[in-house]
């Protein structure tokens, strides 16, 4: 493989061959990994103070909120359960930040030379973001990790965990790891977060309950402050390692995002690619409208012990639908206590 100062230069080519991450789905066999739930750590979790959010057992792990279920998994890979490789690309996010559109513009610019966005046979027309990019918490939850293992290089991950419950040799000066956080307007990521829960079975779950998790920092992966203020730090001080995004600037301007994400990851658009408009087709490709078309996202479902439906994750895709449902108040509130939070770091959401 293409070998650049030591690093691989991205996977760009493999034998001969150009080849970029390869989907997930395509690439491993859930059915036949061994199992191992990670049970060692079970006197860990059940000493973690608990407490039911949004319908949703949580455990406090370092800080952090983590599904009760997720939780023994999330201190395996924290313990050092995932050994990083050079060439890793991790994604990060709060949900409902437009994660599932951030796999899908990293996964197309980084495949675009083995699987060219205008082709038919594209990964994202016959399968859903979340099965071409994998979620870090939801193999080691399961115990099967090893999965993440067989991924061939360059590997393309996803984590909804704060950057502290990485494990450290992701994450640590040496690593060769390099992170794409994407943030939101908190008041637009509750609304989608109310939406997609009650979509997802809990129907009753009120408004106001989902509002005071997040403003209280006992929301699933929060508290939502220091989730960004993590990555948000790195992003500052190392910037080659982090590339900190916001869905409101990508919504504005998808395409400078998709050139910023291929820079990032040391694979830029050539004059050839420009004049192709190759980004206009990634950009078109991943855009809510063709996501939401395509059959795999229409139908299916996504999760281990937690299921979500796979059209769950593509509603408006718009800023600013918090007007449509939060009171001025509220936003005026949850926006103080953000802007207390992040005061001095120079983070704006
Ligand atoms: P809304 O519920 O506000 O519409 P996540 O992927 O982190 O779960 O976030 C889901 C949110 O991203 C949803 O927001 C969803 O509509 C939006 N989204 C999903 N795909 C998108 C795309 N291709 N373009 C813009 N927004 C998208």
């Amino acid at each position: 493989m293409a070998n650049i100062g030591g690093e691989l230069a991205d996977g760009v080519e493999r034998d001969g061959q150009l080849v970029g991450p390869i989907a997930f789905k395509d690439a491993v066999d859930v059915e036949a990994t061994p199992v191992r739930p990670p049970t060692e750590h079970s006197a860990v979790v059940s000493a973690l103070p608990a407490r039911l959010s949004n319908g949703q057992q949580l455990r406090c792990y370092q800080g952090f909120w983590v599904f009760e279920s997720w939780a023994q998994g999330v201190v395996a890979m924290h313990r050092g359960g995932l050994v990083p490789r050079a060439g890793d690309v991790l994604l990060a996010s709060l949900p409902k930040s437009g994660t599932t559109w951030l796999k899908a513009l990293a996964f197309a610019t980084m495949a675009r030379r083995a699987c060219p966005p205008a082709s038919a046979d594209h990964p994202l027309r016959r399968l859903n973001p979340h099965d071409c990019v994998p979620l870090l918490e939801r193999p080691f939850a399961t115990g099967r990790d090893a999965l993440l293992d067989e991924l061939p290089s360059p590997r393309l991950m996803c984590t909804h965990m704060p950057l502290s419950l990485l494990p450290a040799t992701m994450v640590d000066g040496n690593s060769n790891t390099k992170i794409i956080y994407i943030c939101r307007d908190q008041k637009d990521r509750l609304i989608s977060l109310w939406h997609f829960l009650k979509r997802n079975g809990l129907e009753d779950l009120s408004l106001q309950e989902v509002y005071e998790s997040i403003c209280d920092g006992t929301c699933f992966a929060g508290p939502v402050w220091d989730h960004m203020l993590g990555y948000w730090r790195v992003s500052k001080t190392d910037p080659s390692r982090l590339l900190f995004l916001k869905y409101e600037e990508i919504l504005q301007d998808p395409a400078n995002t998709v050139r910023k994400l291929a820079q990032f990851v040391r694979q830029p658009f050539s004059d050839t690619e420009e004049e192709a408009s190759i980004v206009a087709e990634i950009v078109k490709l991943c855009s809510l409208e063709n996501l939401r078309s395509q059959t795999a996202n229409r139908a299916g479902i996504q999760g281990m012990f937690i299921k979500f439906s796979h059209d769950s994750y593509f509603r408006k895709g718009v800023a600013g639908d918090w007007r449509n449902h939060m009171t001025r108040e509220m936003g005026e509130r949850l926006d103080s206590i953000i802007r207390g939070k992040l005061c001095g770091s120079g983070l704006t959401i």
